[in-house]
C-alpha cells in the first residue's frame, strides 16, 4: 500500500512530542491485529515466545521517549547485538582497522549464508551478517574469552543505559544448536579471517545475542547512535562521533541483509533486525525508533516491525532522503 500523501518533509528534528505519540498510537493502532508469519524456530527458546507480543518505542536524542503497547517486555537481542559491538570493536581498532578485518560490502545473501563466504573475496562481508559478526566478535578486547563477554556486556548496557544480562535459557538453546555458526567460524579461520579461538568466538557472539533487552532500551541504544554516540537518558558518551557514522554507514548497506536495498527504497534510514522479533530504525540527528513483533518474515525480519518503520518514518519526517 503506497502511504506516500501522508509523508511529512524533514525538518532536522523529531516533531513534538505530542504529535509523535499520536502518531505512534495511530501505528499501534493500525497494525496490531496482522498476524501474518511466524515465529522464529530454529532456535527452540524462541520457538516458545507468544507471537503477538507487540511494542513500539522512540527515543529522541534529547531524551524524549513515547512507548506503546509491550515496549517493556524482554526479549533476546539477537542480530540487533552487531552494530553495538561492531562499534565496540571500531573504538577498539579504529574504523579503518575494523573495516580491514571484517569488510562493509553489501552481500544480497541471507544473514547465515554459507555461500557469501566462498563468493566474496574478504570471506567476512560485513558487520551485520553472521561471518562478519562472529569475526567482530573475535576482535573485541580481553585476555579470555569471559573478560571479552565481559567488555560487550558492558558496553552494550552503557548503550542501553542499564545494566543487561544473558537470558540463560535462551543461550543454552541457541549453544546446542548453533552448528551452522560454528562451521561458519571454522570456515572462516581456514580463510585466515577470525582473530580469536573459532569456537570461542562462536560462543561469545551466542552470549551476546541472548542479552535481554526490551523495545525501549533499544530504542534508547538506536538513539545513542542517532546522537553522535552519546546516551540520551545517562549523557554518557558511549562512542566517538567519527565512528557513529560508520556504524550507520554499515547498517545501511546491510542491516536488513538480502532486503536491505528495499528497506533503504522504503524506509530511507540504517536499520537492524533480529530474529526474536525485535528492529531498530535510527533517524540520525534525531532518534531512534524500535519495534518489538516476534511474527517474521521468511528473511527473518519482523513484519510489523517493517510495516511500522515505514509508517513513522514517513509520519514523522525521518527519511534521509
Ligand atoms: O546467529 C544467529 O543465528 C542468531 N543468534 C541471530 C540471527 C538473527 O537475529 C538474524 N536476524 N534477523
Amino acid at each position: 500500500e503506497d502511504q506516500d500523501e501522508f509523508f511529512r518533509v524533514s525538518t532536522g528534528k523529531l516533531p513534538d512530542l505530542e504529535l509523535v505519540r499520536d502518531i505512534v498510537n495511530q501505528a499501534y493502532e493500525r497494525f496490531a491485529d496482522d498476524r501474518t508469519g511466524a515465529v522464529a524456530d530454529y532456535i527452540p527458546a524462541l520457538a516458545r515466545v507468544s507471537p503477538d507480543l507487540f511494542g513500539i518505542s522512540v527515543v529522541g536524542v534529547g531524551g524524549s521517549d513515547v512507548g506503546v503497547g509491550d515496549c517493556d517486555h524482554m526479549f533476546s537481542i539477537q542480530s540487533i547485538s552487531k552494530p553495538f559491538v561492531f562499534a565496540l570493536v571500531c573504538e577498539a581498532v579504529g574504523a579503518e582497522g575494523a573495516r580491514a578485518r571484517i569488510g562493509v560490502n553489501a552481500t544480497g545473501l541471507p544473514f547465515n549464508s554459507v555461500m557469501g563466504i566462498e563468493l566474496n573475496a574478504d570471506r567476512t562481508m560485513n558487520p551485520m551478517v553472521n561471518a562478519g559478526a562472529i569475526a567482530t566478535t573475535s576482535c573485541v578486547p580481553g585476555k579470555t574469552a569471559e573478560e571479552k563477554f565481559r567488555f560487550i556486556q558492558e558496553g552494550l548496557s552503557r548503550f542501553a543505559g542499564r545494566q543487561l544480562e544473558v537470558d540463560e535459557e535462551v543461550y543454552t538453546s541457541e549453544a546446542a544448536t548453533n552448528l551452522r555458526n560454528r562451521g561458519i567460524a571454522k570456515l572462516l579461520e581456514g580463510y585466515d579471517r577470525m582473530y580469536w579461538d573459532a569456537l570461542e568466538a562462536t560462543d561469545i557472539y551466542t552470549r551476546q545475542c541472548s542479552l535481554n533487552v526490551t523495545a525501549k532500551d533499544l530504542a534508547v541504544m538506536g538513539a545513542t547512535l542517532a546522537g553522535g554516540g552519546v546516551n540520551p537518558i545517562t549523557h554518557e558518551r558511549v562512542i566517538d562521533t567519527r565512528n557513529c557514522r560508520r556504524v550507520l554507514a554499515a547498517l545501511a548497506t546491510a542491516g536488513l541483509y538480502e532486503q536491505s536495498g528495499d528497506w533503504l527504497f522504503e524506509v530511507g534510514l540504517p536499520g537492524k533486525s533480529g530474529v526474536s522479533g525485535g528492529i531498530i530504525t535510527i533517524a540520525p540527528g534525531k532518534g531512534a525508533v524500535s519495534v518489538f513483533s516476534p511474527r517474521l518474515d521468511e528473511a527473518g525480519n519482523s513484519i510489523k516491525g517493517q510495516l511500522i518503520s515505514k509508517y513513522l518514518s514517513e509520519r514523522l519526517g525521518l527519511n534521509l532522503f
